[in-house]
């Protein structure tokens, strides 16, 4: 088994440990505090940074190699208030030789409200120029928005409704709906509707949008009094609003969908929750969720794990964390070893009870650890002791060797602290099962004696035995699942 070790710089600050299973504990560490609304966060692999929005305007970034957060630009004219201003962000896929960010804001011109779509050319870490590539009606409220490149390299931008009684109905106007859109602000040739950008409707206010590894473009959109939704987006889709709210469910929206069709969300939330930051997990660094959507959400305070099915379209299983723990999540960004990053919101238009605190808004980091945290010892240990035999088992079959201590003796019996075969959960039970004989061809051989097989033992003994010497001798490491050693036992792997 291989462990990401977090790494922890100077600037990183240990926060929180959570559990996600026997196998699987995560730290939650602070890597950057002080902000102000980091709206949409974006991992790129080609500088190991993150790049950020923050609502008034700010776009910045922080290296990954030393947590060090650098302002890269003030874009001009954008207009703030509530939850109007620096909003989306998306970067280049190929960023190595077009090294854009793309964002979308609001401005304001006399007495009208706008969102604009912009790309920023990068040299250097500087902005050295900046292209606007499509202008749409802004509004006081109901802005969106979020970008996504898929892997044609055409991006898609998810506007808002901006309290339109008419917009998300309309398929010709260019809010509430899902835009498809050229890398250089153009309509793609192949759009479903010819000539324009407008790809999927129906929609109120879209605050998460990601694609999933197979393509499939999924969105989180907040819902009116009830209905927070997710959406499953294909072309031409008519998702509802402003006449119908999350599932088809009442005789009204019924009636409305047989006459022409309109598409469900994937899930609906009442009570409401405030879905926001929507992104897609594929690492198998948390093997609990790998193929999920991680969901920041606003009103909750949660980080929501949505386990997709294989098709990655329908939700199977939603399971709840950090409720409440550190305010209003709006953002979230993966990097390239599978390590997860959230932005709290907590100097936002709407701060919450205990919320802000003084060194929010933060960027947390949420990666897997190699030991079980103190504070579930107490608990793992009970488990244990009621295994009371597991150390009688050692001291019956192993401690004549291996010692008491499991530290073993200088040249003749290896020591189990720290032994890199002890910390394999494959390579320890083999061991145990089927001996070690030593041969005359292995020049790099240490221990000329055999060590027995074990393989009369039990499956349970066997299990046990190894999570004693994981546990008790070793420094609380994790613990191995009879199931190995059953699958071992009959060559499954
Ligand atoms: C008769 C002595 C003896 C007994 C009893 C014994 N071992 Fe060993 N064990 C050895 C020797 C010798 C080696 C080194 C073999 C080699 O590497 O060639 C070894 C190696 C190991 C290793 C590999 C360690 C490393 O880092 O290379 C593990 C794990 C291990 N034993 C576990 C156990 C467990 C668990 C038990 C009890 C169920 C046990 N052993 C009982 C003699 C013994």
């Amino acid at each position: 088994m291989f462990f990401y070790s977090c790494k922890q710089t100077a600037t990183e600050k240990l926060v929180d440990h959570i559990k996600i299973s026997d196998q699987t504990y995560l730290a939650v560490t602070e890597i950057a505090d002080s902000l102000d609304v980091p709206w949409d966060m974006q991992y790129n692999p080609v500088t190991n940074s993150i790049f950020f929005t923050q609502i008034k305007g700010e776009i910045a970034e922080l290296d990954l190699a030393t947590n060090q957060v650098k302002s890269l630009y003030k874009v001009p004219n954008v207009y703030h208030q509530r939850t109007l201003g620096l909003l989306g962000m998306a970067i280049h896929p190929d960023f190595r030789t077009k090294p854009y960010l793309y964002i979308c804001y609001t401005t304001k011109e006399q007495d009208s409200l706008f969102s604009e779509l912009t790309r920023l050319e990068l040299k250097e870490g500087k902005v050295i120029s900046s292209k606007l590539l499509l202008k749409i009606d802004g509004g006081t409220g109901h802005n969106g928005s979020r970008l996504s490149f898929d892997s044609n390299r055409i991006l898609y931008w998810a506007t808002g409704d901006i309290h339109s009684l008419t917009h998300a109905q309309d398929s010709t106007t260019l809010n509430g709906k899902i835009l498809r859109i050229n890398e250089d602000g153009s309509i793609p040739k192949d759009n479903p509707i010819k000539g324009s950008y407008v790809y999927a409707w129906g929609f109120r206010n879209m605050q998460g949008m990601t694609f999933t590894a197979n393509g499939n473009l999924l969105t989180s959109e907040h819902g009116d009094a009830i209905e927070d939704e997710v959406n499953w987006i294909r072309p031409l889709h008519n998702y509802g609003w402003i006449q119908i709210e999350g599932y088809h469910d009442t005789p009204e929206e019924i009636a409305i969908a047989s006459k022409s069709p309109r598409t469900e969300p994937i899930r609906s939330w009442t009570p409401v929750i405030a879905p926001a930051a929507l992104k897609y997990y594929s690492f198998t660094q948390i093997p609990e969720w790998t193929n999920s959507l991680l969901l920041g959400t606003l009103k909750d305070q949660s980080l929501r794990i949505l386990k997709l099915n294989n098709g990655q379209n329908k939700i199977q299983k939603e399971d709840v964390f950090l409720k409440d723990k550190y305010g209003r999540i709006r953002a979230i960004t993966v990097d390239n070893k599978g390590n997860i990053y959230i932005a709290t919101s907590n100097r936002d238009w709407k701060p919450q009870t205990k919320f802000p605190l003084e060194t929010d808004d933060r960027i947390l980091k949420l990666s897997r650890i190699d030991y079980i945290p103190k504070e579930f010892i107490s608990k793992e240990a009970e488990l244990t002791d009621q295994k009371k035999d597991a150390k009688v088992l050692y001291q019956s079959y192993c401690a004549s060797c291996h010692k008491e201590d499991g530290k073993g003796t200088t040249g003749s019996f290896p020591s189990l602290i720290n032994s890199s075969v002890v910390s394999d959960d494959k390579r320890f039970i083999s061991t145990m099962l089927s001996g070690i004989t030593p041969s005359s061809e292995n020049e790099k051989q240490v221990y000329d004696l055999p060590m027995p097989s074990f393989s009369f033992l039990t499956d349970n003994e066997i299990t046990d035995i190894a999570n004693y010497i994981r546990t008790k001798l070793s420094n609380n490491k994790l613990t191995i699942d009879t199931k190995v050693v059953n699958d071992l036992r009959n060559q499954k792997y």
